[in-house]
């Protein structure tokens, strides 16, 4: 078969890799930084895999300058990378001027390189002292928050254009507050939806602070969707499911922003869950601020059923580890996540990449088309079962084919109209992944831990292509005939 042409992306899409601050920097006590919620969870027992935690890393803190000299090599022209609160304001309160320094070098780093920076400011490392103040679920958190923005931007505003507030909030409240898979590991299934309004607001009341200081800044959030489906399509219990997890996951947080409320099918699933004090006046004015950019995070489809036996149900985290905590999916815990024969990744995460594209038109249309919001896929990615040779290399065409698919879906979600302007890969490194700890491996770049040694897998090669080229050639990388 005569392969068609190369699909092609606009000159200015922005071609990057992620990363964030608790998953790589490692330096753990350094330069004053103190504990965040992670620290905290990594050492109670049972909570990560083979008790990993973030203090050393992929010591990203140290080695910055070669890792970005590594994505000018990869063509990336953006990186998105967070920031740790606990270096910049380790009581939650109090400036610690040598954690930001960290972050302007590597700030002046990545503009030398000509790699535009895109930082996210909690890519969930809250410090402990908030959280032993009470965490997300306090409103002052997000007060705390707006603080933490303001002392950032006092920093970096003059060189960093694209800021994302939050990432993936529903991770923040559902699997750290209700779950208990991840940090700050509390299963408390009201004190998760408070976290829940207390992000998005603090995510609004940043998001107007920064918008105030310099409204010519590209300011956004960072959400992560997952396709929900049905497992039985005919099933009535099925499509309810689904339509639960679809709400309590997907649209509990892009409807707020986007158009200004809670999904009310979503808050009489909750019933009386929903603490009647929640929400005060005004709040939905604030966290539906106008943004610049919705960034997108996606990974998978699943399948899901409300007829399984309640056992089954806390299945439903797609990166819960321990099936034997409670499910995070508040008021709706009788629905299951399920296995139905898709291939997945090394995560068990079903690999669909039309699942992307449909999901980039659906909230083009249905969300930020009409306000004139541009999409940014922010990650996307899988975590394969990479096995090096001798030096250290991985020959990955499974994470490439993974690659090329969900890029083909960008494409074709941009051919039919979705306003999207930028690619992030999850991740450049292999990493720190929460509860998984080391186990799983996302990166495009092998790191050896034992040495710290960065080995550019297949998939980077293939992605250094694409990136500097803007074309999707050929699953074997730069310079392989057509397939
Ligand atoms: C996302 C997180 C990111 C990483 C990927 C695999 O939910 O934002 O930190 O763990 O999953």
């Amino acid at each position: 078969m005569t392969p068609g042409p190369a699909p092609s992306f606009p000159g200015d899409f922005l071609w990057g890799a992620a990363t964030a601050s608790y998953q790589i920097e490692g330096a753990g006590t350094a330069d004053g930084r103190s504990e965040s919620i992670w620290d905290t969870f990594s050492r109670m027992p049972g909570k990560v895999l083979h008790g990993h935690d973030g203090l050393t890393a992929c010591d990203h803190y140290h080695r910055y300058p070669d890792d970005v000299a590594l994505m000018r090599e990869l063509n990336l022209t953006a990186y998105r990378f967070s920031l740790a609160w606990t270096r910049i304001l380790p009581d939650g309160r109090t400036l610690n001027r040598p954690g930001l320094d960290f972050y302007s070098r590597l700030v002046d780093e990545l503009l030398g390189a000509g790699v535009t920076p895109w930082l996210t400011l909690y890519h969930w490392d809250l410090p402990q002292a908030l959280e032993d103040a009470g965490g997300w679920p306090e409103r002052d958190t997000a007060l705390r928050f707006v603080d933490y923005a303001a002392a950032v931007h006092d920093a970096l505003g003059d060189r960093v254009h694209y800021w994302t507030t939050l990432n993936e909030p529903w991770c923040s409240a559902f699997l750290g507050y209700a779950a208990g898979v991840h940090a700050p590991g509390r299963t408390e299934p009201q004190a998760a939806l408070r976290a829940a309004h207390h992000l998005l607001l603090g995510h609004g009341l940043a998001t107007q602070e920064l918008r105030r200081r310099d409204p010519s800044l590209s300011l956004g959030l960072t959400l992560n969707f997952t396709d929900t489906q049905p497992l039985d399509p005919a099933s009535e219990r099925d499509q309810d499911a689904a339509r639960r997890l679809d709400g309590l996951a997907n649209r509990f947080f892009v409807e707020p922003v986007t158009l200004g409320a809670y999904p009310q099918d979503v808050l009489a699933d909750l019933g009386d869950l929903w603490p009647q004090d929640l929400v005060q006046d005004g709040d939905l004015e604030v966290i539906s601020t106008p943004i610049d950019v919705l960034g997108v995070n996606y990974y998978a489809t699943q399948a899901v059923t409300a007829g399984c036996p309640p056992e089954r149900a806390p299945l439903a985290a797609a990166q819960a580890r321990r099936h034997d905590l409670p499910s995070p999916s508040v008021g709706s815990e009788h629905v299951a996540v399920v296995r139905r024969g898709i291939p997945v990744s090394d995560m068990g995460w079903e690999i669909s990449a039309d699942g992307l594209s449909d999901l980039l038109l659906r909230l083009h249309k249905d969300y930020t088309g009409p306000l004139g919001v541009r999409l940014t896929v922010t990650e996307n990615g899988a975590a394969m079962d990479d096995v090096p040779d001798a030096t250290g290399y991985v020959e990955d065409r499974d994470r490439v084919d993974y690659l090329d698919r969900h890029l083909r879906a960008v494409h074709e979600a941009l051919a039919r109209g979705a306003d999207v302007n930028g690619y992030f890969v999850w991740s450049l490194l292999d990493n720190f992944e929460w509860a998984w700890g080391y186990t799983k491996r996302f990166g495009i770049v092998r790191v050896d831990y034992d040495t710290q040694r960065r080995t550019p897998k297949a998939s980077a090669r293939w992605y250094a292509d694409v990136a500097g080229s803007g074309l999707i050639r050929s699953r074997n990388g730069a310079g392989a005939t057509a397939e």
